[in-house]
């Protein structure tokens, strides 16, 4: 049976279970075969909690893209500590970060639209290739509540772009949920959340957000796209 095929009976299996559970029942289905992509987020936090607190089989790992906050790395480093475990680093390759700041410039991804898309790609899309190398299933953050077009999204998907199950345990969590459970399992978050800060990626292209504005208003502020990386960018293709 392909890969593909396994999701119905899957999703079955899955249906109604909480989160730790879920995760276990996947680990234990794919041994050594699930990994779960951290950017540090709120959501990731959740995750990352219910893996490391009930050492769950399933790999935990982030892209760091060389452009992260000093706050996103002290929180990095504090949940390292707080769960006496590692979250596994992945870096974009030197001459291809090399190539691309010579070509566009340091600061080049203000300049154009392409721009913006490329550096994306050689700081985190390859770096996910490369992570999700020998993996079955894939799990995220993703919430649908972050954005009108992540409220398509759903549990379990087949990620076309690199072949793999994408599982997104928390997808239907609201904010408030995710934040009561933050509360209630003392998870380390990030100090950039008390200044305004939602959505956090990278340094240079993250801003707070105001009263009103959607959580992903601060992502890209200064693009009129849909405000994806292309990690998630399968969706597009619906
Ligand atoms: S992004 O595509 O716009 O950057 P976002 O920051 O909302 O994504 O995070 C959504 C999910 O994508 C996270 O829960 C995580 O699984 C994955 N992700 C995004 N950025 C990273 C990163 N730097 N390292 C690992 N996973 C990431
Ligand atoms: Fe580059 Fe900005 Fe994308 Fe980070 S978010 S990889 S700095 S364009």
């Amino acid at each position: 049976m392909s890969l593909k095929d396994k999701i119905p009976s899957l999703l079955e299996a899955l249906a109604g279970l909480p989160l730790s559970e879920m995760l276990a029942f996947i680990g234990q289905a794919f041994p050594g075969k699930v990994a779960f992509s951290t950017a540090l987020g709120q959501e990731d936090q959740v995750i990352t909690d219910a893996i490391f607190s009930e050492k769950l089989p399933v790999r935990i790992f982030s892209l760091d893209t060389g452009r992260l906050f000093q706050e996103t790395y002290d929180l990095w480093a504090r949940t390292e500590q707080k769960y006496n475990n590692k979250i596994e680093p992945y870096f974009p390759r030197t001459e291809d970060v090399e190539a691309l700041v010579s070509k566009q410039g340091i600061n080049g991804f203000y300049d154009a639209v392409e721009n913006r898309k490329a550096c994306c790609h050689t700081r985190k899309v390859l770096p996910l290739t490369r992570a999700l190398q020998g993996v079955s299933v894939w799990v995220t953050g993703l919430r649908a509540g972050q954005s009108a077009n992540r409220s398509n999204f759903s549990l379990l998907e087949w990620d076309e772009a690199f072949q793999v199950i994408k599982c997104n345990p928390i997808i239907n969590w609201t904010f408030d949920e995710m934040l009561a459970y933050l509360k209630a399992h003392e998870v380390p978050y990030n100090t950039l959340h008390d200044q305004g800060y939602v959505s956090i990626g990278c340094a240079p292209c993250t801003r707070a957000i105001l009263p009103g504005e959607e959580p992903r208003a601060g992502r890209w502020w200064w693009e009129q796209t849909q405000k994806e990386c292309g990690l998630h960018a399968n969706y597009f293709k619906k």
